[in-house]
C-alpha cells in the first residue's frame, strides 16, 4: 500500500504547469469511437483514468498509441462487443461508452460505472436522453443494454444540468438523424471542449457552453487533431495549496476565465491574485478573512474544489460556511480534517469551519478531491509528518503531484508499505 508523507510548514514557491483536463480527456477519448479514422489528442494528462480508458478502447479493437501527452486513437477497427465487466467497472466516466457506442453502432452493453462514489450518483438523465433519441434501455444483472433501430433527433429537457448527461447525449446525437436540442444543458468548459472535438470531426453542434445546445446529426464523422483544455480543478487545487502555505506560486497553462469563481473568493479572503493571459500568480499573506462559499454548477464555485477549499478555510480567521448545492453529502474529507485538529461540523449541505491550527495525523483519502484536501492540510502543518493513504484516488486526478509539489519546495514523498 502506498501513502503520501508530508512535512509541511514550507511556503510553496515557484511555477507549476497545469496539464490537460481530466474531465475533458475521459469524454474526448470515447468520443473518438464516433470517427471512422484517426483522432489525435494533445495535452493529455497522465492519469490512471486515462490509462483505463485506453484499455477499454483497445479491448474493443481500436489501435491506441500513447506517448507523453499525446494519444493517437485509430477507431476504424472497433467492434461492438458487450462490456459488462472489466475496466468499465473501474471508472465513473465509463458511462460515456453508452453515448459513443450508441452513436456509432446503435447498440451497447456496458457495466454500471464505478469510480469515486462519495454519494449515490444516478444516471437517470443520461438514460432519459438515450430513450428520447429512440433507444431502448434496460438494466440486466447490473449491465445497461442499449439498442436502437435508428436514433432520431428530438428535444430533451434535462431535469438537472448534468455534465455527464449533456456530453453523453451530444455523443449519441452527433450521429442521429435530424436535429437534437438539449435544454437546461450543463455549461462547464469541458462540454465546450467535447463539442469542439466533435465539430472538428465533422459534427454540427452549436450553443455548447450555454443552456441550449443544438446538434444537427450527421451520418459519418472523421478523424482530427485536438488539444485538450487545461484542468481548471488541478489549477484551482494548486492555487489553494499556494495560499494555504502562504506561498508565492505562478500557476501556468490555465484559462483565467475558468477560475473566476475561485479567484473572487480568494481575493475576498485577502489573498493576492495576479492574472495574466495564460497564468495566475497566487500571493499568500499572513492572515486571511473568513468567507462563505456556495458550490454550484458552472460558472459558480466548482464542487470539485469544495474539499480543497475546506482545508484553506481552516487557515482563515473566524467562521466560514461552505455549502455544496451540486452534491448533497460530499464531505468525506471532514472527519479526516477533524483528526488533524480542524474545528468543522457538517450541517445538511454545509460545512461550518472555524479557523485554527492543524496538527499532523494519519488520515485516509476516501475520494479524489478529499485526498487533495488532506494533502493541502498536511502542507500547512510544520511539526510532525502527515500520512495520507488512499493515494490511488489522488492519482486519478493529479498527475505528477509529488514531483510538482517538490519543485515548489514542499517536503512530500511517497512511501510503500
Ligand atoms: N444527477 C442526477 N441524474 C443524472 C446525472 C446527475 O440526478 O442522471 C445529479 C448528480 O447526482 C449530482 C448532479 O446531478 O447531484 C451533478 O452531476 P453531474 O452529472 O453533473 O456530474 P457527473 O457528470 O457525474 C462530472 C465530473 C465530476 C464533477 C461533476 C460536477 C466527470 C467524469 N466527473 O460528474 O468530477 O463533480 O461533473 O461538476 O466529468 C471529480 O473530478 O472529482 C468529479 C467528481
Amino acid at each position: 500500500m502506498e501513502k503520501l508523507m508530508i512535512t509541511g510548514g514550507r511556503p510553496l514557491q515557484g511555477t507549476v504547469s497545469i496539464s490537460g483536463a481530466k474531465n475533458s480527456a475521459i469524454a474526448l477519448i470515447p468520443a473518438a469511437i464516433l470517427a471512422e479514422s484517426e483522432v489525435i489528442l494533445d495535452n493529455l494528462p497522465l492519469l490512471s483514468d486515462v490509462a483505463v480508458y485506453s484499455e477499454i478502447l483497445e479491448e474493443l479493437g481500436a489501435t491506441v498509441t500513447w506517448e507523453g501527452s499525446q494519444m493517437k486513437i485509430d477507431p476504424s477497427s472497433i467492434k461492438s462487443i458487450p462490456m459488462p465487466n472489466g475496466p468499465v467497472k473501474k471508472l465513473r466516466a465509463s458511462y460515456y461508452m453508452m453515448g459513443a457506442m450508441l452513436g456509432r453502432f446503435k447498440e451497447a452493453i456496458i457495466g454500471l460505472p464505478g469510480g469515486c462514489n462519495f454519494e449515490p450518483r444516478p444516471i437517470d438523465q443520461h438514460i432519459k436522453g438515450f430513450e428520447a433519441l429512440g433507444a431502448t434501455v434496460t438494466n440486466e444483472h447490473g449491465a445497461i443494454h442499449l439498442h436502437a433501430k435508428e436514433l432520431h433527433g428530438t428535444k430533451i429537457y434535462l431535469d438537472v444540468s448534468s455534465v455527464g448527461a449533456t456530453i453523453n447525449i451530444m455523443l449519441a446525437a452527433a450521429r442521429a438523424k435530424g436535429a437534437t436540442i438539449i435544454e437546461n444543458a450543463a455549461k462547464e468548459p469541458e462540454i465546450i471542449d467535447v463539442a469542439t472535438l466533435l465539430n472538428s470531426m465533422g459534427a454540427i453542434i452549436k450553443g455548447a457552453g450555454t443552456e441550449t445546445i443544438r446538434i444537427e446529426g450527421v451520418s459519418e464523422l472523421h478523424g482530427c487533431r485536438h488539444s485538450i483544455i487545461p484542468d481548471r480543478i488541478q489549477a484551482g487545487t494548486y492555487m489553494i495549496a499556494a495560499a494555504a502555505t502562504r506561498g508565492n506560486v505562478l500557476i501556468d497553462n490555465v484559462i483565467p476565465k475558468h477560475m473566476e469563481a475561485l479567484t473572487a473568493k480568494m481575493q475576498e479572503m485577502g489573498i493576492g491574485i495576479e492574472e495574466y493571459d495564460e497564468s495566475i500568480r497566487v500571493l499568500g499573506t499572513p492572515s486571511y478573512e473568513h468567507v462563505d462559499v456556495k458550490a454550484l454548477i458552472y460558472p459558480g464555485f466548482a464542487t470539485d474544489l469544495q474539499s480543497p477549499m475546506t482545508s484553506l478555510l481552516t487557515q482563515a480567521q473566524g467562521v466560514s460556511v461552505l455549502s455544496d448545492f451540486v452534491y448533497s453529502n460530499r464531505f468525506k474529507h471532514v472527519p479526516e480534517l477533524v483528526r488533524m485538529g480542524a474545528k468543522i461540523r457538517v450541517e445538511g449541505r454545509s460545512a461550518i469551519i472555524e479557523g485554527g491550527r492543524l496538527n499532523a495525523a494519519k488520515v485516509k483519502a476516501a475520494d479524489l478531491r478529499a485526498g487533495a484536501a488532506l494533502v493541502i492540510a498536511g502542507l500547512t502543518v510544520s511539526e510532525g509528518v502527515t500520512e495520507v493513504t488512499g493515494v490511488e484516488y489522488i492519482d486519478r486526478g493529479y498527475d505528477n503531484l509529488v514531483s510538482n509539489l517538490r519543485l515548489l519546495g514542499a517536503d512530500v514523498w511517497r512511501q510503500t508499505e
